[in-house]
């Protein structure tokens, strides 16, 4: 695949709209490499962006409107205003990812102003990998910069998570948005879900990250998740804390049977899980590449088993890669039901690691599984023109 570069916006800008842009933003999707369904429970999480992004090339108009123009949905067209109800879409569902961060940046009383827009991006679309976090967190530094506002990328990634649960109308944690505005080269992003603060945690050396993306569509993603986020959220009550980010696995392993089945093994991932990220925290920063891996493989059990958010795809993804040479871990990634796994191959095994993982997926699912090494780049930017 071709790397996006600024010039290749400023060359569809120009084929569009017949000028040149003022303005070209970026901000990259993003692969999480534990601490799954933990953030919409006050928890912990560890994603680092990835080496594809979303980009926009913009130019302020002075009549208050907003001309989008998407370069990978055959040049589709899109547009309103900021004077009226900003409405959604549904013909071109992509902008309503752009409309609904302009919305929550009236709302917090940003004062836009109108601009052609055109949007190009390599982040693989409905795969797990947060392709409309970017897009939401690109336009967001875009409409944020036009107006000289300022806002801070904590603020930005929240009115963005704002933006998709309540305009675009998905209940999604922060985890994703947070990762393509704070993330940093060659580092994993920390995040302590519940006050916002951060930490760029070193990658470790010698291993790197290989998404493989099962093909397989996330279909029931976006009622199964709200499911889970709602039966967290009823285990939580049961104990009588705000969060299952309050309990401990000790306090958990003696109070489990005052809860339903159920929730019980609700529960028990979404703790489990923050102890995980807790641990390869430690793991990356001593660079145990087995400490990290057992961990991940772990992580996946407790999503397969107590979560039930994984599929056959995934469960066998993960089984062909843990039997590679120079595989430390493997894991479902994002939300689940489909999209992607992440896996910690060592540097010098990654091109048999590929080879391998696609030709036995292939053999039994009759389709090839997309693998590529990720390098962990740095979250949103803009250039000035
Ligand atoms: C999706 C959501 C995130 C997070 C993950 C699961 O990616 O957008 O907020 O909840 O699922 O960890």
């Amino acid at each position: 695949m071709v790397m996006l570069t600024p010039q290749m916006l400023r060359t569809e800008f120009q084929k569009t709209f017949n000028t040149t842009p003022t303005l070209i933003t970026r901000a990259p999707g993003r692969v999480n490499l534990i601490g799954e369904h933990t953030d919409y429970n006050d928890g912990f999480v560890l994603p680092m962006a990835i080496d594809r992004a979303v980009w926009m090339a913009a130019r302020p108009r002075d009549d208050r409107r907003v001309q989008m123009v998407a370069c990978d949905f055959d040049y589709a067209r899109s547009e309103f205003a900021l004077d009226a109800p900003i409405l959604r879409d549904n013909a071109h569902a992509w902008s309503n990812y752009v409309r609904g961060v302009a919305w929550a940046l009236q709302v917090r009383g940003v004062a836009l102003v109108g601009a052609d827009l055109v949007i190009r991006g390599d982040v693989p679309v409905g795969s797990g990998l947060s392709s409309s976090a970017a897009l939401e967190v690109c336009a967001a530094t875009m409409f944020v910069e036009l107006a000289r506002a300022s806002i801070s990328k904590v603020e930005l990634a929240r009115l963005c998570q704002q933006a998709e649960n309540e305009f675009v109308g998905v209940k999604c944690g922060i985890m994703d948005q947070f990762a393509s505005a704070l993330a940093q080269e060659n580092h994993a992003l920390w995040i302590d879900c519940r006050d916002l603060s951060y930490r760029h945690i070193p990658l470790p050396r010698g291993a790197v990250f290989v998404v493989c993306d099962s093909r397989k569509r996330r279909d029931l993603a976006n009622s199964a998740y709200n499911q889970r986020r709602a039966e967290c959220e009823r285990a939580a009550r049961a104990l009588g804390v705000v969060a299952l980010r309050d309990v401990s696995i000790a306090e958990f392993t003696r109070r489990a049977n005052e809860l339903p089945h159920l929730l019980a093994k609700r529960a028990r991932h979404v703790i489990t899980e923050n102890a995980r990220v807790l641990a390869a925290i430690t793991a990356a920063e001593q660079n145990d590449l087995a400490a990290f891996g057992k961990l991940m493989n772990e992580s996946h059990a407790s999503l397969r088993d107590d979560f039930e958010v994984s599929c056959a795809e995934l469960d066998a993804l993960v089984e062909i890669a843990r039997a590679q040479v120079g595989c430390w871990g493997a894991r479902l990634t994002g939300a689940g039901f489909g999209g992607c796994t992440v896996n910690l191959v060592n540097e010098r095994d990654v091109p048999q690691f590929i080879e391998e993982v696609t030709r036995v997926y292939r053999a039994r699912f009759g389709i090839a599984p997309l693998v590529y090494p990720c390098r962990a780049a740095q979250g949103s930017s803009k250039i000035e023109q």
